[in-house]
């Protein structure tokens, strides 16, 4: 066990990996609800600005006032030398007095995201998760946490941090998460889904929600007029890494070009060679979520193993798959959704496709659901499977992080003619599947997407569809010719 309270001298903060809304530390400090990095060097370029790390976690909104307000300040992050640290937290361990300095073992999660973004299966799981393990696989690959595997488990005497083997790159397990800002229900989504996804994908997982971290800021703070106690203590996080949605929005790749928060840990990784492109990097959290929904072993499929470790980064190393499984996820019973005579005449084209391939002797097995209807267990089971994941733009979508990716993947998104938005676009091909975004009867795909825009009926009941242009599309993509 770390025990700070004796020591002579302070462990100095390191960044060990950085991408704008996404930081991994070593010796990470909290004191009063301020997170703090002591260091004998703050000029150093090894940190990046505050404002690219953290901001005051307030809900987001596209005003001037309110981007303002979303500015990080000295009381949300700042940095202390060793010596203002120990005169701060010091004591004199020499002479009996221990330091004011709790270690909490393990790795840290630092959810620094409000609530507005959280209690969202599309944002719980497809920005927040992916952008985490993206990120930290990335960065347990590319060796930024030390030179070599072994070096990191001697320097940090930590169980929890030893890394797997050299072949098996893998994050370490985590300890626990922090939700800053999000009460103990303020991150669970009404269908359920969040809480699914994290207990099926990290067991052992220990949740800490906003009462938790204030009860933390209250133990470091100095109680007013509190006579003889005039020093506060403060929390050392061995291992921390800090997820930030508007530090995030403030780079490139995200607040230019994708408005995806994981884009960001996504592509600094990609640019390191720290990922693979066809997602073999989130396959063990896909594969613990396929396990925990009971998908047979017989279609569990180890991406790694079938491209023999060539990882490649062609989605072309890919297999073809063995089994066709075309999903149509139907929004009818909700809100968003198709013209109720296009949604039975996109049914219509479908079995039409199937059955003619029947008839070549070609088995492809169509699937109609309506999620709402289905066990979570089922629609995992479904997405597991899926060759061809089709639906109107919505949150049913997510369920793509879920697909094993084969050759002639895809996902298929129907959205009102002239509306387009990337949050299922950018996430598919980040697995290395391809999307097609369909308007009525035409469609496209990357490099080709139009503008993000969000026309009157986007949000309708009267989206429009040309079934006939879908089944052809489907087909062509399964039969290798786009
Ligand atoms: C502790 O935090 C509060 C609220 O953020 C702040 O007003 C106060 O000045 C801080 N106290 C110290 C000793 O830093
Ligand atoms: C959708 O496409 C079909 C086939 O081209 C066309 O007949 C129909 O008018 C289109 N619907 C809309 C709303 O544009």
């Amino acid at each position: 066990m770390l025990d700070l309270g004796v020591s002579l001298v302070l462990p100095q903060t390191s960044v060990t990996a950085h991408a704008p809304g996404w930081t991994l530390y070593r010796n990470l400090y909290m004191s009063n609800g301020t997170l703090f990095i002591v260091t004998s060097h703050p000029e150093d370029s090894e940190f990046p600005e505050i404002r690219m790390m953290t901001s005051t976690g307030l809900p987001a909104f596209n005003t001037p006032e309110n981007i303002a307000l979303r500015e990080p300040t000295a009381l949300d992050m700042d940095f202390l030398s060793p010596e203002q640290a120990k005169r701060r937290w010091g004591g004199d361990p020499q002479n009996g007095q221990r330091n004011r300095i709790w270690t909490i073992e393990g790795n840290t999660l630092l959810f620094n995201d409000p609530p507005q973004f959280l209690n969202h299966y599309y944002h719980f799981v497809a920005e927040l998760f992916f952008g985490t393990w993206a990120f930290l696989y990335g960065a347990f690959v590319s060796g930024a946490m030390s030179p070599s595997p072994s070096s990191i488990s001697a320097a940090f005497q930590e169980p929890s941090f030893n890394l797997y083997s050299e072949t098996a790159f893998q994050p370490p397990p985590l300890t626990r998460a922090i939700f800053i800002h999000a009460s103990s229900d303020a991150w669970r989504d009404v269908p359920g889904f969040n809480a699914y996804f994290l207990r099926a994908a990290f067991p052992s997982l220990a949740l800490e929600t906003s009462g938790d971290w204030d009860d933390r800021v209250t133990a470091t703070s100095v109680a007013p007029g509190s006579g003889h106690v005039t020093k506060g203590r403060a929390w050392h996080f061995p291992v921390a890494m800090l997820v930030d949605r508007s530090a995030a929005h403030r780079g490139d790749a995200c607040g230019s070009r994708t408005q995806r928060t994981a884009a960001e840990a996504w592509e600094l990784m990609i640019g390191k060679g720290s990922l693979d492109l066809v997602g073999i990097w989130w396959g063990s959290v896909r594969g613990a979520v396929l396990r925990f929904a009971g998908v047979d072993a017989k279609d569990m499929r180890d991406v790694a193993q079938e491209t023999s470790g060539q990882v490649g980064d062609l989605p072309l190393s890919l297999p073809i798959p063995e089994k066709v499984l075309i999903v149509y996820i139907t929004r009818q019973g909700v809100r968003r959704h198709l013209i109720e005579d296009d949604h039975l005449a996109l049914v219509a084209a479908l079995e039409e496709m199937v059955d003619r391939k029947e008839s070549e002797g070609v088995e492809w097995e169509l699937n109609v659901v309506q999620a709402e209807t289905l066990t979570k267990d089922e629609q995992i089971k479904l997405a597991g499977r899926a060759t061809i994941l089709l639906g109107v733009h919505g949150n049913g979508l997510t369920h793509l992080v879920f697909m094993q990716p084969t050759r002639t993947s895809a996902v298929v998104e129907i959205f009102f003619p002239g509306g387009f938005s990337q949050d299922y676009e950018w996430t598919t091909r980040a697995l290395g599947m391809r999307h097609f975004s369909v308007w009525n009867d035409t469609y496209f795909t990357h490099p080709n997407e139009p503008e993000v825009a969000y026309p009157d009926g986007f949000q309708g009941s009267s989206i429009p569809v040309h079934g006939p242009t879908v089944a052809k599309l489907i087909k062509d993509q399964l039969e290798g010719i786009l």
